[in-house]
């Protein structure tokens, strides 16, 4: 079967997209998604949809996504990304739900990669999942499309997620922004999101090279405090050596691309990932 018909399956078993501009359900006919107002959005052949046509800031193109696929098929988020699923495996331990697959919502997710190894730790697990990634980034979600997986990718805004209200059991919003109303909105009622938000010490040493002061999240952490209910936090620590990926390193963080190196004959090896990962609900 091809990829936009099996997609263009889940979608309609699934069924939790709604009209980013006007909130009505859609439906699919052919190849597109219909509201009762007549706003229509086509699906691709990978089986995405691009819900923001005609506005959307776009900081991340092509070259520096695939970097950043590569570094993360390098392993350097796994941590990360390991963290993330077991706090969502308590979660599900704890809810006492074993009937119903468990759908998640990844936030930001960039190329794809890690909705995609948060569906593995599952499948791995026994447990079903329903599984979709939203990015603002066009080349994010065409880059996300070209994987072989069961999840449904999006070209998204977080602040105009084209979901129903109560769709998701659970959100990740990994080192991306957040929009505590619609994560509120399209979350469950015992739903919970997963938040990774960068620590002072992370990649600390490309900051030094390049001259940059420590990483500071408080006015993140006080902007989440404010809008949600954290329930759990937990730091998250790694050192990678990124000798063999270092160009691609680089590529992929846009703080570094108008800087000069402050030593260029310096070898990037051991990089400090230091992250505090926030549980949190409404
Ligand atoms: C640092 S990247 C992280 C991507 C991915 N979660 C990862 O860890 O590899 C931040 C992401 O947030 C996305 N983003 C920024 N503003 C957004 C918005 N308003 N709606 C959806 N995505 C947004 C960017 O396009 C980018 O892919
Ligand atoms: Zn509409």
């Amino acid at each position: 079967m091809k990829k936009i018909d099996k997609k263009i399956i889940q979608m309609k078993k699934y069924d939790l997209l709604s009209c980013p501009k006007c909130g009505s359900a859609f439906t699919v006919e052919g190849k597109s998604l219909k509201c009762p107002s007549g706003h229509t959005y086509d699906i691709s052949k990978k089986g995405t949809v691009n819900f923001v046509l005609g506005y959307g800031e776009e900081n991340y193109n092509m070259s520096m996504l695939e970097a950043r696929e590569r570094v993360i098929e390098q392993g350097f988020f796994n941590e990360i990304v390991r963290s993330v699923c077991e706090e969502i495996y308590a979660y599900f331990l704890a809810s006492g739900r074993e009937e119903e697959p468990i759908r998640i919502l990844d936030a930001g997710c960039g190329d794809g990669s890690h909705i995609d190894m948060i569906g593995r730790y599952f499948t791995e697990k026994g447990i079903d999942t329903e599984l979709i990634g939203v990015d603002i980034s066009k080349d994010g979600i065409s880059i996300a499309g070209r994987k072989d997986n069961e999840v449904l990718y999006f070209v998204a805004d977080l602040s105009h997620l084209p979901f129903k209200e109560n769709s998701f059991d659970v959100i990740v919003n990994i080192l991306s922004p957040v929009n505590y109303k619609d994560f509120r909105r399209v979350l469950k009622e015992d739903g919970l999101c997963y938040k990774v938000i960068p620590d002072s010490g992370y990649l600390k040493e490309l900051r030094k090279l390049y001259g940059l002061p420590e990483y500071k999240n408080q006015e993140i952490v006080s902007h989440l405090r404010e809008n949600a209910r954290v329930l759990k936090e937990r730091k998250i620590r790694a050192i990678e050596n990124v000798e063999a990926y270092a160009d691609d390193l680089l590529l992929m963080t846009p703080m570094l691309w108008d800087r000069e190196i402050l030593d260029p004959g310096a070898k990037l090896t051991d990089i400090t990932i230091e992250a505090e990962l926030f549980t949190f609900g409404f």
